[in-house]
């Protein structure tokens, strides 16, 4: 059976001294954590390398924020997958919500992200997920099957892993109910066409939603965002039962 991926996104967050305290701190609650799982941490750029150090021997992998389409040009302020594979990065966060709203990111460009990444090797983690105003007026289904469609074209589903995040939920304090979450990550495998694809669940995520999100049939991992940032709220989400 596939491992469950429980993966820390933490946005513009943490300077290198900031990530060598969270190092030092977070190394010693994951000593024991059970095979089933693996570990994920997507720093900024900028702290990539110390924390690759720092948590070095722990398990834990390392995974980009975001990563261009293109090998290498003209894009200011932008990163190739292969800049990341040299600092040891597995994965890479694509079509994440924010980048979408903020820099008006396409399912287009989103799809050549995903597919760049895989040629480098790295997994692909596809965010999808529908705003509020969506989710009330009926359009959920219709939307992340969207997402998925447009935005795995030509991507290969064995080296991948899709999160479902609510946009309603990210952040706002409201982990959506996880027999919902359940439901939609369900619908995701579906149109995925691949039963083994890793589907995790994102959205407010904290240790007291942990348990019951991990204990449903389709929920094979968590992206967390705010409560990764904390070593002892981050360590007790991977440790969960
Ligand atoms: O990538 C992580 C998600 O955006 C969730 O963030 O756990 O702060 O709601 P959050």
């Amino acid at each position: 059976m596939a491992k469950a991926v429980i993966a820390g996104n933490w946005k513009m967050h943490m300077t290198c001294a900031e990530t060598r305290e969270f190092a030092a701190a977070f190394r010693p609650l994951i000593s024991d954590l059970p095979d089933d799982r693996q570990v994920l941490i997507a720093p900024p750029f900028t702290a990539i390398p110390t924390l690759s150090r720092h948590l070095e021997g722990t398990g834990v992998a390392i995974a980009a924020q975001n990563v261009h389409w293109d090998e290498k040009g003209a894009y200011t302020g932008m990163v190739s997958a292969a800049m990341l594979v040299e600092h040891g990065v597995t994965h890479a966060i694509v079509g994440h919500s924010e980048p979408r709203k903020y820099f008006s990111e396409s399912d287009e460009q989103i799809n050549l992200r995903a597919r760049t990444a895989q040629k480098h090797g790295l997994i692909p983690i596809l965010c999808v997920g529908e705003s509020l105003d969506q989710r009330e007026t009926g359009e959920t289904e219709r939307v992340i099957h969207r997402q998925i469609e447009q935005g795995l074209e030509a991507v290969d589903p064995t080296r991948l892993i899709v999160a479902y995040e609510p946009i309603w939920a990210i952040g706002t304090g409201k982990t959506c109910a996880a027999d919902e979450a359940n439901r939609i990550c369900g619908l995701i495998r579906g149109w995925v066409g691949h039963k083994d694809v890793t589907v995790q669940y994102g959205g407010s995520v904290n240790p007291a939603t942990i348990d019951d999100l991990m204990a449903q049939s389709d929920i094979d991992g968590v992206l967390v965002g705010g409560a990764s940032l904390d070593p002892a709220s981050f360590a007790r989400i991977a440790n969960f039962r």
